[in-house]
């Protein structure tokens, strides 16, 4: 028997427990593959989380995207979705909660997030063009790149240092904006590519004031802004939090405030809005909407779809709605957080301040030993899988990809494997499971060898890339 009393989560860290606004309903079984099991499973995938079958992994962590459970409500409106061609109701409802939650005039539906950008980066971006943006994501970049955009990062610094605390790491260094527009001149703007949070610097949020001051400053050049708004309703919380004079502002409003100073966003609908499938891009401007619904047609399917049935729009409506509850929001961060507390607990590198959607563990730190070009992130992200069946997911030198003009592997300063929370999915047991499988991985960090890659795919290698561990 153990000589300890037990203390709940709240007693544990010195104060009331909280608990998630929901209740479960309906279950899906999991299954524990055993170590032979995974051993032959990380083999066959070589060593890469994403060539996994899910059947082969326990907890899924590889990513929020599409992985979050739908409520009742988003279930029952699965069942009106009314799938005419043209018109369909669903998406009358869809174009309301847009305008109405985040205030933009004209809605444009995709099947997902990088569908929006392909559409808007053809609409805006002419060759030779430079989008300076916070910090680079991975299908962000290469949608402005194959538009003939050069990707130019201006975040702060502070966000490339995974120990810095700076409470808003997400923001855009107005120095590093201007020195660039005085180079290329404004004319050679596309426009600026702002996301809140950044999901590459760990999901890190971006301040109010920071982006009123980005405004400001793209007024004086007549620069426009475009928002990546996949995970803006966590940016909100932070914003909540931090920021002097939000405490009394509901999520819903600082959402509403924040995309009143650009001129439209797109969205990974399959993050924030708690469905498996979705997107859109929202604009103001009349002339850019025509162009865009245009777009729409030939790659994604009519304006009043674009690429969704009714019924993915319809629980996409109601996930919008369901996104922006403030109780949502603090326990969807508070689980995050909670893993993230465990970690630190136990001195284990991560990135801090703990992020929006997931823990970042620093590979660096982790196994100083193995040198960035032998993924050290992707060999982690392995090492975790075979502990215990956790999937996880590499976010460094893989994921960065190669210069698109010398070829040479690009070397991001942050080299991280992300354990990625889906939404209303797992419990605080699931996330004890992870934790105590990333401890017993970093307890046996010294015995690590990195990987070599294998086979490398042109385009966002760190999908089908393959690897084998170096001997
Ligand atoms: C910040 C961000 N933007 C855009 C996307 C692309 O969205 P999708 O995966 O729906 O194409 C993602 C997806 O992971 C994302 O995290």
């Amino acid at each position: 028997m153990p000589n300890t009393t037990p203390r709940t989560m709240g007693q544990q860290f010195g104060r009331r427990s909280w608990a998630e606004p929901w209740k479960i309903n309906m279950v899906e079984p999991l299954h524990v593959p055993t170590r032979t099991q995974r051993e032959g499973a990380l083999r066959e995938a070589g060593y890469n989380s994403f060539l996994l079958r899910s059947d082969d992994v326990y907890i899924d962590l590889l990513t929020d995207s599409g992985t979050s459970a739908m409520s009742d409500r988003q279930w029952a409106g699965i069942m009106l979705g009314d799938e005419a061609y043209a018109g369909s109701r669903n998406f009358y409802h869809l174009e309301e909660a847009v305008q109405r939650y985040y205030g933009y005039r004209h809605l444009i539906p995709t099947h997902q997030g990088r569908g929006a950008e392909h559409l808007l980066s053809r609409a805006v971006i002419t060759p030779g063009q430079y989008v300076p943006g916070n910090m680079y994501f991975t299908t962000t970049r290469l949608h402005q790149e194959l538009a003939g955009g050069t990707f130019v990062d201006v975040i702060i610094d502070e966000a490339h240092d995974p120990e810095n605390l700076h409470p808003f790491k997400g923001n855009v260094d107005l120095g590093k904006l201007e020195a660039l527009i005085a180079r290329v001149g404004a004319d050679k703007i596309a426009y600026v590519s702002l996301a809140g949070t950044v999901n590459m610097a760990g999901g890190q949020p971006v301040s109010l004031a920071n982006v009123k001051a980005l405004r400001a400053l793209c007024d004086r050049y007549g620069i426009r802004i475009y928002l990546d708004a996949t995970r803006l309703v966590e940016n909100a919380l932070f914003i909540q939090e931090r920021e002097d004079g939000y405490q009394d502002t509901r999520i819903a409003a600082i959402v509403k405030e924040l995309c009143r100073y650009t001129d439209g966003a797109w969205m990974s609908a399959k993050k924030d809005h708690l469905v498996n499938i979705g997107g859109w891009l929202a604009v103001n401007d009349q002339e850019l909407f025509d162009t865009l619904r245009n777009l729409v047609v030939i790659y994604e399917g009519l304006h009043t779809y674009g690429g969704m049935a009714g019924r993915d729009m319809e629980a996409l409506a109601i996930g919008i709605a369901e996104s922006m509850q403030d109780d949502h929001v603090r326990a969807r961060v508070g689980q995050v957080r909670y893993l993230g507390d465990l970690l630190l607990a136990w001195d284990i590198p991560i990135v801090q301040p703990v992020g929006g959607h997931a823990i970042f563990l620093d590979a660096k730190r982790f196994y100083p030993h193995i040198p960035q070009e032998q993924f050290p992130a992707q060999a982690l992200t392995a090492a975790l899988y075979l502990d215990s069946g956790v999937r996880a997911m590499e976010r460094g030198i893989v994921s960065a990809g190669r210069d698109p003009e010398t070829g040479a592997d690009r070397r991001p300063a942050l080299e991280l494997t992300r354990l990625t929370i889906p939404r209303r999915v797992y419990t605080q047991a699931h996330m004890d499971v992870a934790a105590e499988s990333v401890k017993a991985v970093y307890d046996a960090r010294q015995t690590m060898r990195g990987l070599r890659m294998i086979y490398e795919p042109k385009y966002l290698r760190f999908f089908q890339a393959r690897f084998e561990p170096l001997r």
